[in-house]
Order: structure tokens, then C-alpha cells, then sequence
């Protein structure tokens, strides 16, 4: 999975906005970067493995000039992070030059075909043969948009592409099956990106494009087709003019306004994005009819990856206890687990914040397909799950760049914990009194995560130089178990510890065999398990260098010898507010310790922020 980004400018250089549209970009990899730009002199392309930083330095691209051009952000997926891999890839004229982001599955055989014909292929990329088939289909049509229409045809997989040809440099043509593709429609001119921060700068009146559908722009031009069994038409103005959304977005929301690093901003983003989040929650009527459709249904299974999935898990937890309803939580790359057993009447609640993930969108479409409504709750408005679902519930935490997913998180957890409220109301468990004092008490979820991020920085800090071990472990029970698998993950991608979330009661089954003497041991203790005590105990008996963090008042019988207790802010006993409390320090904790390692935070090796991949 990749980033790609267009731009065509009535004017001005196009060079420097590229260059920032792909620093938005680069979450989605990072591995290698490049841009092409059409000027007079044809397409130039500058291309090479690094980082955004340290390539644009190297090939030196301030020096490139030209009004329209595309870049390309790599996560490399066929062919290791070198500069001939690194994208745009040209034609064998060097006339045509494109970006894509996917995976072209039938690349073997079409490569094998391109090189019969005599097309030399200079890359291990899927992506390269695209640029030869559009090539050799314009050599028999003459017209670049029957020669894409022609070339599409032929691939199998996913591609969202960017595409500039030197005969008309003032153009770029686009085009998307199963990988993000958003056009931005701007007064200095048109562009179209992977994802809607790298659009910021030029538009925020958007067109979210389909599966199916290309085309291109220029400054204030737009053209779109659709692909059709015998080969394509043309989407009327009319409708286009429908489909212009404005985002509420702004450049600066997806800036690094003055932090060192995406991450740290995001996480002191937190209490606002948690404002926004309830307040748009609260007023949207469509989170009540979600909630009936999960009341009302057979079954109910809560998907997601990575974190989004950890949200998963805190939502089953609040719909058991506040609607008296049973979910089953699901990886959402696990989808054949429960693939038997779906049918009609049941609802899936698919958690995503960029709404593009490759493995839930798999599980939505699939389990659809058997008969399942879906309830979408993700960050990006337009993104593919709010499209595919039945109901969305939007979390509105504003563009998230850092690869840790980290105001999203606890913006889940805030509109998850308002879904099951809602569900409760539905199935009778809460009265609407109820539901009320609930919906106020989390009101106070910004300000205690606020204090909490205050208390946590220093304590995290401090944290951060004593940890000398390589392995962890962070246990939990009841709420605290599902809040330190999301703990440990943003120890585990960001600081690279080895952290080992684990039910603090199941520890003694077998994990307690790793600790020896000064092997560090984190509990999060929330309000529903006082018994979590009795493990921290425990632990501490073998040696174990035990840390608990808890709300102040939450009484809990450690003796000080035994531990160090943390006093995080103070939860009323309300246990719907502790992920508010018990999650920031954990979230500082991965980012200060990987700042005093030296490691980039925003750009965790191996990873990407979006995986549209398998
Ligand atoms: O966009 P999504 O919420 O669907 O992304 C899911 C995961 O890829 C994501 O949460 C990932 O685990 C992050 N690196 C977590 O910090």
C-alpha cells in the first residue's frame, strides 16, 4: 500500500505542493518516493528508496519546475525498496509516467506478454506493466482515454493511478478499483490523491471516486468515466456537480503545527477530538437507528484491525453491560472463523478510522454478501466502509497522520461506548434517565483525558529511561485486560518492546513462568476488578518489577513494597470513563521511549498507517 497524489495548477509551481501533499502522505509507507512533472521538455521523473526527506534532498526536486505532476509514496509490496522500484514508472518512449497504489494480481502473466511483444520491463514492480499496455493500447487508439479504458480492462486487483502523458502536460488522468482515490476541486486547480489531507492545500470540496471509474483533470476541468462490460461511458456533469462534498478539514489540522512528530500533536489532540466526537455523536440521529439494528439483531459481530479492533473489544464489553447484549469480537483477517455460521438478521459493527483497511473491508463485503447488515464506525467521511455500510457512525477526531493510531482510538472507544448506550435504551436495559446520566457523565471523558496526558507525560518520561528490559508484560482485568492490548500494541510498533497485553487472571496459567527477578510488569487496574491486586501481588512475589496505573480514587490493596502505583486522574467509579484515564500514559509511554531510542515514532519500520493490502 502506497500514497499517490496529482496535482494540476493553473499557474505556479507545482513542485513544492507535491512535495507537502506526500508528507501527508507518507504514512501509508515510506520506503521510497517520487514525482514526475510534464513541462515543455516532456516528463521528468526523479525517483529513488528513502525517506520523503531524504530523497527530495538527494535527487534535489526543488529544482524541478512545471505546473502539473504526480508523486508516489512507496510501501513496497512487489520488488524490495530500491530506486528502480521506486514510482512513477514510465512507458518504453519515457512519454507516459504513473503512480499507483494496489496490487495487480495477474502482473506474471501480463508482464510476460508486454516482454513477447518487445516492451522492456526495467523494474520488479506489478505496477510498472501498466504504463506498457497503455502505451501499446494508445499506439492503436490514438486517444489516452481509450487507451486507459483499454488497459484497465486487463488488470485483476486493486489500483488507484495517477497518470501523466508529455503530449499534454497540463493533465492527469486518475483512475481507481479497490484502492482510495479522492479528487479535490480547487481555485489553483484540480487534484487527485490517496487520502484527503494531501488534497488540503489545493481544495477541500472533494469527489470521492468509485470502483470502476477514471478519467481526468485539468485546472478547472474535470472528466469522468465509468467501465462498463463493453467499454465505458461518460458520467454526466450533472451528477459529478452531486457528488462535491466539503470536508471540515483544515491544512493545518493535518500539520505538525509546531510538535516535533504527528504522534505526540495527535495525542495532545485527544480532548478535542473527543469534544468533537461526542458532540457529533450526540446530535446525529442515525446513531440511534445503528444502535436498534445492533439491539434487534440474531447475532452481533464487532470487527476491526489492529487498534481499531481493540476499540471492538471495549464496545462488546459496554453493549454486555450497558444493553445486555453478547457480540463476538473478530480479527477482521479471521473472517472464515465465523463465515458458516452468518446469516440474515445478524449485524456486523466494522470499526475502521481510515475506512480503507483491506481485511474489514474484505469481512463487510463478504458478510453482507451472507446476509449481515453492516455498521460502519470510521473517521473518513466517504471513505469505502462508510459507502459500503448500512449505517454509519462517524468519529470525527480530524485527520490522523502518525502510523499509531491514537485520538482515533479513544474517539472509537467514546462513539462505541455512545453506541451501546444507545443499544441499551433499544433492548430496555437503560431507561432514557439512564441513558441521559450516561451520555453526561461522558462529557467529562475530554477534561479527565486532558489531566490524564498531563500526569502521563511526566510519568512516561521518567518510564521511558528505566525500562531495560526487551519484553513486557501489561495485564489487566475485566475493561483493564481489553485496554492493555492496545497498550501493548503502541509499546510494541512504536518503542519496539516486546509488550504482552494479557488477562492478569489467565497469567498464572502459564506467562508467570517468564518472570524472574526485575522483569517489568504494568497492570492497568480498573474500577470492575479490585481482585487485580491479588495478581500485582503475585507477580511481585517472583521478582517482578511491578507498575500500576489506576483513577486516584479507585481503592486497591497493593502494598507499596509490592509496587509502584500510579494516580491517574480520578474516574467517580464510572467505569465508561477509565479508557479517558488509563490509555494516554501508555500512548506516552511508546512515544517517549521510542524518542530516547532514536526512533522515528511517525514512521515505525515495517508498518503503514492504511494496509489495503491482504
Ligand atoms: O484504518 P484502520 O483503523 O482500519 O486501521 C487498522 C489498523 O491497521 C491500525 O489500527 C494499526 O494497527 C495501527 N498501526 C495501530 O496503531
Amino acid at each position: 500500500m502506497c500514497g499517490i497524489i496529482g496535482i494540476a495548477l493553473r499557474d505556479g509551481n507545482v513542485v513544492p505542493l507535491l512535495i507537502r501533499g506526500l508528507e501527508r502522505l507518507e504514512y501509508r509507507g515510506y520506503d521510497s518516493v517520487g514525482i514526475a512533472v510534464t513541462g515543455p521538455k516532456g516528463v521528468t521523473v526523479r525517483k529513488g528508496a528513502g525517506t520523503l526527506e531524504r530523497v527530495k534532498r538527494r535527487l534535489a526536486f526543488h529544482e524541478l519546475r512545471g505546473s502539473c505532476g504526480v508523486g508516489h509514496t512507496r510501501w513496497a509490496t512487489h520488488g524490495p525498496p530500491n530506486d528502480v522500484n521506486a514510482h512513477p514508472h514510465t512507458d518504453c518512449t519515457g512519454s507516459i509516467a504513473l503512480v499507483h497504489n494496489g496490487v495487480i494480481r495477474n502482473y506474471a502473466s501480463l508482464k510476460a506478454e508486454v516482454e513477447a511483444r518487445g516492451h522492456r520491463i526495467r523494474s520488479d514492480t506489478d505496477t510498472e506493466i501498466i504504463a506498457h499496455l497503455i502505451e501499446e493500447a494508445l499506439r492503436s487508439t490514438g486517444d489516452m482515454v481509450r487507451a486507459i479504458a483499454s488497459a484497465l480492462k486487463r488488470l485483476k486487483g486493486s489500483y488507484a493511478l495517477a497518470i501523466v502523458h508529455s503530449s499534454e502536460p497540463g493533465r492527469i488522468y486518475f483512475a481507481r478499483m479497490r484502492s482510495p482515490l479522492i479528487l479535490g476541486l480547487g481555485e489553483k486547480g484540480n487534484a487527485v490523491a490517496s487520502d484527503i489531507p494531501a488534497l488540503l492545500e489545493v481544495s477541500r470540496r472533494i469527489i470521492v471516486i468509485d470502483d470502476g471509474e477514471f478519467g481526468w483533470i485539468e485546472p478547472g476541468r474535470v472528466k469522468l468515466y465509468k467501465l462498463t462490460a463493453d467499454g465505458f461511458v461518460e458520467v454526466p456533469e450533472a451528477e459529478l456537480a452531486k457528488r462535491v462534498k466539503v470536508v471540515e478539514w483544515t491544512p493545518e489540522a493535518a500539520s505538525k503545527a509546531g510538535y516535533p512528530h504527528f504522534m505526540i500533536k495527535e495525542i495532545y489532540e485527544q480532548p478535542q477530538a473527543l469534544r468533537d466526537t461526542l458532540n457529533g455523536v450526540l446530535e446525529d440521529p442515525a446513531v440511534r437507528v445503528a444502535a436498534e439494528a445492533v439491539a434487534g439483531a440474531r447475532r452481533v459481530y464487532v470487527t476491526g484491525a489492529g487498534t481499531s479492533y481493540h476499540a471492538g473489544l471495549v464496545f462488546t464489553f459496554m453493549l454486555a453491560r450497558l444493553a445486555g447484549v453478547a457480540a463476538i469480537p473478530l480479527i477482521a483477517s479471521e473472517a472464515k472463523q465465523y463465515r458458516d455460521a452468518v446469516g440474515e438478521g445478524d449485524v456486523v459493527v466494522a470499526i475502521s478510522q481510515s475506512g480503507e483497511t483491506f481485511d474489514t473491508l474484505e469481512l463487510v463485503r463478504e458478510y453482507r454478501e451472507l446476509g449481515a447488515k453492516i455498521v460502519g464506525v470510521t473517521n473518513v467521511v466517504g471513505s469505502a466502509l462508510d459507502r459500503e455500510s448500512d449505517y454509519t457512525v462517524y468519529t470525527r477526531a480530524g485527520p490522523e497522520i502518525g502510523v499509531a493510531a491514537t485520538k482515533t482510538y479513544l474517539s472509537q472507544v467514546l462513539a462505541l461506548t455512545l453506541l451501546a448506550v444507545e443499544a441499551g435504551v433499544s433492548t430496555g436495559r437503560l431507561g432514557e434517565s439512564d441513558a441521559r446520566r450516561a451520555k453526561s457523565i461522558l462529557e467529562s471523558a475530554p477534561d479527565l483525558t486532558a489531566a490524564s496526558i498531563k500526569l502521563g507525560d511526566a510519568i512516561s518520561r521518567d518510564l521511558s529511561g528505566k525500562i531495560d528490559r526487551q519484553s513486557i508484560y501489561i495485564l489487566g482485568r475485566g475493561l483493564g485486560a481489553l485496554l492493555a492490548k492496545e497498550a501493548a500494541l503502541k509499546v510494541k510498533e512504536i518503542a519496539y518492546l516486546h509488550a504482552e497485553a494479557y488477562p492478569a487472571g489467565e497469567s498464572k496459567h502459564g506467562p508467570i513462568a517468564l518472570v524472574e527477578e526485575g522483569f517489568p510488569v504494568f497492570i492497568i487496574a480498573t474500577s470492575d476488578s479490585p481482585e487485580v491486586a491479588g495478581n500485582a501481588i503475585e507477580m511481585a512475589a517472583r521478582g517482578a518489577v511491578v507498575r500500576v496505573f489506576k483513577p486516584s480514587d479507585f481503592e486497591l490493596e497493593v502494598p507499596r513494597e509490592k509496587a509502584v502505583v500510579y494516580e491517574l486522574p480520578p474516574s467517580g467509579g464510572e467505569l465508561i470513563l477509565e479508557p479517558f484515564i488509563l490509555i494516554p500514559p501508555f500512548q506516552l509511554l511508546a512515544y517517549h521511549t521510542a524518542v530516547r531510542k532514536g526512533y522515528d515514532p511517525d514512521k515505525p519500520r515495517n508498518l503503514a498507517k492504511t494496509v489495503t493490502v491482504e
